[in-house]
């Protein structure tokens, strides 16, 4: 089939490159002339296991095409996937501008009809919007249908999320809507949840604020472990065998970041809000999520005495393992209130150091998790890299100034540390 994915963000170009995987002509379509440049000579924009690989394949096959003119994709296509970002405002609510524009533009080109399938998180109605738009811009006397078709990947397995996924949500208003959504999905296996649009635009903000909720329940509970002196991994193995529950996204630590929980909560609590219903459970959510935080950086004083000019090192910056993004890390929270408290900061990551440094540019950037331990007053882990997991502790021990762990995602073995002589501060154990 041939589809157009306006937006080459994560969204954007995994699932294109998916289509094309799946033997479909794909064109992926961004406003950023520099980003399409690069992808053009197969260099991405961001790291994502299998991603660069997958893309090349596809390009060289001539599945996956680049451009950065919406008239011509569309004009090539018959299914357009809109993936633009739908960026926070102020007030939490989402920003539809880029979903408005881009809506006007196909609008104006489509020559015959054309499906296009939200793709991007929005809050619920958008579709109608969109609609809306397109037929008041549209030049031509066209059909066209709009769906949704939420997307469920997450970052660092994103790949396998979109070819193994745990359903597949199409919502539609006409058959043949529905008929080319089934097409295209044809050849993955998993189930069809089929329903109108706005129950489509919903099952993803409810997915993702559940599986937010459940994370802030655990570090909730978590804090109760810490009062009673009760175990939370033991706490969460006890919980999470029930099947009712289910065993995974119960791993406490320093809350959730992305850019897809925050944003996604305070989007959905607005949307929720101008609907009529105070959705507190979610306002909560969130702020327990703040106090994870928090509660963490005073842990690091606790365990340092005095922050002021201590040397602090941090094992990872991206908001959790697998990929380079830094948005909403709880790291540079962490960074920022430690800097500001006067500690020296050496920190390192597999991935995310070169983004981060344009963010925060005047700490000491190392080249491996030895480099940040020398000299420092305490390691603290803040991503749950697998490669931080078999740090080499004996040595570690003779090159820190002080042997302090404080480990934000209970990544270590509290006795062994203990009885290498650290002294060890996990979450809720
Ligand atoms: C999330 C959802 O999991 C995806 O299904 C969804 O498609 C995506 O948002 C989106 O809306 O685009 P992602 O943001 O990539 O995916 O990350 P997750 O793997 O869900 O992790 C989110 C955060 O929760 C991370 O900061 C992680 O460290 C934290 N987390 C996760 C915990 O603190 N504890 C857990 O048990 C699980």
């Amino acid at each position: 089939m041939k589809i157009t994915v306006i937006g080459s963000g994560y969204v954007g170009l995994v699932t294109g490159a998916c289509f094309g995987h799946l033997g479909n002509q794909v064109i992926c379509v961004d406003n950023d002339l520099k980003k399409i440049a690069k992808l053009k000579k197969g260099t991405m924009p961001f790291y994502e296991p299998g991603l660069e690989e997958m893309v090349k394949l596809n390009m060289k096959e001539g599945r996956l095409k680049f451009s950065a003119s919406i008239p011509e994709a569309v004009r090539e296509s018959e299914c357009i996937f809109i993936a633009v970002s739908t960026p926070p405002k102020e007030n939490g609510e989402a920003d539809l501008t880029a979903i408005e524009n881009v809506a006007i533009q196909i609008a104006k080109s489509m020559n015959s009809y054309r499906l296009i399938i939200e793709k991007s998180t929005v809050p619920v109605k958008t579709g109608i919007w969109v609609e809306h738009t397109i037929k008041i811009h549209k030049r031509k006397n066209c059909l066209f249908d709009v769906a949704s078709n939420p997307e469920f990947l997450r970052e660092g397995q994103a790949i396998s999320d979109f070819l193994n996924p745990d359903r597949i949500v199409i919502g539609v208003e006409s058959k043949r809507a529905l008929n080319l959504l089934k097409r295209l999905y044809a050849p993955i296996r998993a189930p069809i949840v089929v329903t109108d649009i706005k129950s489509a635009e919903l099952i993803k903000h409810a997915s993702n604020s559940y599986l937010a909720m459940k994370i802030s329940f655990i570090n909730a509970i978590s804090r109760i472990c810490e009062l009673t002196g009760a175990d939370i991994s033991k706490v969460a193995e006890g919980l999470g065998l029930d099947k009712r529950i289910g065993k995974q996204f119960l791993q406490a630590g320093i809350g959730y970041g992305g850019f897809c929980f925050p944003k996604d909560l305070d989007a959905f609590i607005a949307i929720a809000n101008q609907c009529g219903y105070d959705f507190r459970l979610l306002k909560e959510v969130r702020n327990i999520n703040q106090d994870q935080v928090t509660f963490f950086i005073k842990k690091i004083e606790q365990a340092l005495w005095n922050i002021k000019d201590k040397t602090i090192g941090i094992l990872g910056l991206s908001f959790k393992p697998e990929t380079d993004d830094i948005r909403f890390t709880p790291a540079l929270t962490i960074i920022k209130s430690l800097l500001e408290e006067g500690a020296k900061i050496k920190a390192f990551d597999p991935k995310a150091m070169d983004k981060f440094k344009l963010l925060v540019p005047d700490i000491t950037y190392c080249r491996n998790p030895n480099e940040v331990a020398k000299g420092a007053d305490c390691l603290v882990i803040v991503t749950d890299w697998l490669e931080f997991k078999s740090l080499d502790f004996v040595k570690l021990k003779h090159i820190m100034k002080q042997s302090v762990i404080i480990d934000g995602r209970n990544i270590y073995d509290r006795q062994a540390l203990e009885s290498l002589g650290f002294r060890y501060f996990g979450v809720g154990r």
